[in-house]
């Protein structure tokens, strides 16, 4: 590699850290918005980003200028544009093609939102190397994936892109990405190098707006936010996508602290980082740099490697080394890494796209994105109805269905914000699979789209109030279109969309069993439904099987396995509403926080206006079965410090728990282990998950659960930052949802077995 390096150009150098996209569809040129100190003396001139540079990708590709493109997809392309590399531009360094395949490539799977619901790392990387096999027949072989955000406000959009809210399940998923995309062997045909994003905390923007400011303590950060980024780095991630957002004031894509500092220096990365679009040339508008040079600068000497999309790379750096503003090491050592990447892919010796290319969703892949779609759903409400029973399953005889909703026959929002290259046309709609299903049982189903997502009319509402009145179950099919999250789709309200809580209400009136699914790229406001509604199914965008795999569900095929893995709040101003919260002085303990207020006025940490509580917590779905747990236990009562000190590898102790399934099917449940420590130096959350395992039972069968505790479990970080365990106290939870209540002890004692009063 360093003997190709010495061989290059500056320009050729430059070249390799810049990424466009093809020049054709190159984002059109807006004109930018007026700037309010536009024209005064001193005033910058805000840059807007969306504007079109004049590039001509097949020209640079062809003389050495280009690195790497974005989102260009297909055979055909990505080998025109590599063959101009490869064989005319001096050097032959093939380009490298990334795009954003994030849940899927032609066969598309659950939202990454709806596939952590999954608590099923191994169906997630089972998924992602089917993704990556798909993309590379299209010469596709870097994933802008996964994205690990933690997000505790699902005001933000792109909440639906992450895993949620916890920073142990989100660790537990980037790692199985990871697997899945580069498998064990980076150079292998069908592994694609993944690039984690948005580093960091991108999920934490104020009032969950979109490319909001971010700022909180580095406790926070470390403990909150970064665990899932570096669950990705020890995981071998082969790139990192810079965030949009400042941290505390620094601008990710200019950040020495998190790029030199953490990721690097501590982590040991030695990927190569890119910025997410535009963000070299975002530096201006964040204010840190009054011009291309100063923001080229920051970025290059913070550690972005690669420059998507700015133009600023390319016309800055060449003065900035001639001037010594850059060293010339600091580009050397870019180029490095993103040549390292080029070697391992494998890209020297199959540079073009392979095998027969994937154009559609492919027929052998189906039963795993439907298995996943199935294992995505949660169940959120399941009352008995008139006759005793639960209403889901739902009962062959009740066979004169009414499928209500503008979700119930729409291709395109199957699939979900993101959806890689995948073609509405091979998704399977509920109405195609219940029709199917109706049919079988002799019944008759009537559909009527009641609502638009878009409009307050009201126009639907009698045709699918008589569709109703006809049946003997109603599916309603609401929720949210699937551009209504994803980047730059912020909401303020958290409600079913248009006109959608009207029909709901105006369904529910006529007075036959309602089944609400609910299609969602975040946690929604439910507290009508809630109460109004028997039974309630969150489905979120299930992709190409979603049809099959609802239904599935719906019938009982499948028992519903799925756990939230984001809060799903009573009202808005919950916001942000997570399970882990850090305790207060004034907590409202001995009050029952799913109750509203009532006639206590003390003066507690709450709302007087809705109870703290979640209306549906973090790890909470029910089944079709029913689970007990008993003897919560663990396998010792104390720890010496020094030992959890000196062990960092390995376990500490040991929690079990027996998980039986009390109900009368088989079934499959999520069990968890969290965990709480009281008594440290720092103010530690409630509880954390620790631990999850999916567990199948067969009615009446019992099995013992056990969860591995060590140093990375029980520590916390301290006020200078790093990691620590101390002697305090923890409790250990296991059950089937946040809201565990089976519980044992233990404690760390200052030496051994003398345990010191605190
Ligand atoms: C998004 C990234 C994405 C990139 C390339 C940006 O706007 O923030 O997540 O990977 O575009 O499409």
């Amino acid at each position: 590699m360093d003997r190709l390096l010495r061989q290059m150009t500056l320009e050729e150098k430059i070249g390799q850290l810049v990424q466009y996209n093809d020049t054709e569809d190159a984002p059109q040129a807006v004109t930018p918005p007026p700037q309010p100190d536009a024209g005064k003396p001193g005033a910058i001139a805000a840059v807007n980003p969306l504007v079109a540079h004049p590039v001509n990708a097949m020209q640079l590709a062809a003389t050495g200028r280009l690195g790497s493109m974005l989102n260009t997809i297909g055979a055909a392309r990505t080998n025109t544009y590599q063959h101009l590399a490869v064989d005319q531009s001096r050097l032959h360094i093939p380009l490298l093609f990334g795009a954003d395949v994030i849940h899927g490539f032609r066969t598309i799977y659950p939202v990454p939102l709806g596939l952590a619901a999954s608590f099923d790392p191994q169906l997630v990387t089972d998924l992602s190397h089917m993704a990556a096999q798909e993309a590379s027949t299209a010469g596709v072989r870097w994933f802008y994936s996964p994205m690990v955000d933690i997000s505790r406000d699902p005001r933000w959009g792109r909440t639906v892109e992450g895993a949620g809210e916890d920073p142990y399940l989100g660790a537990a998923m980037a790692r199985a990405y990871i697997r899945g995309y580069q498998g064990d062997d980076l150079s292998k045909p069908g592994s694609v190098a993944a690039s984690v994003k948005h580093f960091a905390a991108y999920g934490a923007a104020e009032a969950g707006r979109e490319y909001n400011t971010t700022d909180m303590s580095e406790i926070r950060l470390r403990q909150v936010y970064l665990p899932p980024y570096h669950a990705a780095v020890e995981a071998g991630a082969a790139t990192i996508m810079s965030a949009f957002n400042s941290l505390n004031g620094v601008p990710s894509s200019a950040n020495p602290f998190l790029l030199a500092q953490v990721l690097r220096g501590e982590w040991g990365f030695n990927g190569f980082v890119v910025s997410d679009y535009t963000a070299v040339m975002e530096l201006i508008n964040h204010g840190i740099a009054l011009d291309a040079a100063t923001a080229t600068r920051k970025a290059i000497t913070a550690g972005v490697d690669v420059d998507m999309m700015s133009h600023f790379y390319d016309t800055q750096l060449p003065e900035l080394i001639r001037s010594g503003q850059v060293p010339m090491a600091v580009v050397d050592e870019a180029v490095r890494r993103v040549l390292r990447v080029k070697f391992a892919t494998g890209l020297f010796e199959r540079p073009y796209a392979e095998g027969v290319e994937v154009t559609a969703a492919v027929a052998k892949n189906r039963p795993l994105v439907g298995k996943a779609a199935e294992e995505s759903l949660v169940l959120l409400q399941n009352d008995k109805i008139a006759d005793g029973a639960p209403l889901l399953p739902l009962l062959p005889t009740r066979n004169r269905v009414a499928l209500i909703g503008p979700l119930a026959d729409d291709k395109e929002d199957m699939i979900g914000a993101l959806g890689g290259a995948g073609n509405d046309q091979d998704t399977i709609t509920l109405r195609q699979a219940m029709e199917q299903r109706v049919q079988q049982l002799g019944g008759v189903l009537v559909y009527s789209k009641g609502a638009e997502f878009d409009s307050t009319s009201q126009a639907g509402f009698q045709a699918a109030v008589e569709a109703a009145r006809a049946a003997d179950v109603v599916i309603l099919a609401l929720g949210e279109s699937s551009n209504m999250s994803g980047e730059a789709r912020s909401r303020a309200y958290l409600d079913l969309p248009g006109s959608q809580q009207q029909l709901l209400e105006a369904v529910v009136a006529v007075g036959k069993p309602v089944v609400l699914l609910v299609f969602s790229g975040r946690p929604l406001v439910l507290d009508w439904a809630a109460v109004h509604v028997p039974a309630i199914l969150e489905v979120w965008f299930p992709g190409t099987e979603a049809g099959h795999a609802i239904a599935n569900v719906l019938y009982g095929d499948v028992s519903p396995s799925g756990k939230l893995p984001m809060s799903f709040p009573r009202a808005v101003g919950q916001e942000p509403l997570y399970y882990n919260y850090l305790p207060t002085g004034r907590p409202p303990t001995g009050i029952d926080l799913s109750q509203p207020p009532g006639g206590d006025t003390r003066f507690f940490s709450r709302y007087i206006d809705v109870p703290n509580s979640a209306l549906f917590p973090f790890g909470y779905g029910l089944s079709y079965s029913s689970f007990s747990y008993n003897d919560v236990k663990v396998s010792r009562s104390s720890i010496p410090l020094p030992q959890a000190l000196a062990n960092r590898g390995k376990t500490l102790i040991e929690a079990t728990a027996t998980v039986s399934n009390t109900g009368n099917r088989t079934a499959t449940e999520v069990v968890q282990c969290y965990v709480r420590n009281l008594g440290a130096s720092i103010e530690q959350p409630v509880r954390s998950l620790k631990g999850f395992e999916r567990v199948t039972l067969a009615p009446g069968e019992a099995k013992q659960v056990s969860f591995l505790l060590g140093f990375k479990e029980l520590s916390f970080f301290n006020l200078e930052n790093k990691p620590t365990v101390e002697a305090t106290q923890y409790t250990v939870w296991i059950g089937g949802s946040s809201l565990a209540s089976q519980e044992a002890t233990f404690e760390v004692v200052p030496s051994m077995g003398i345990a010191e009063s605190r």
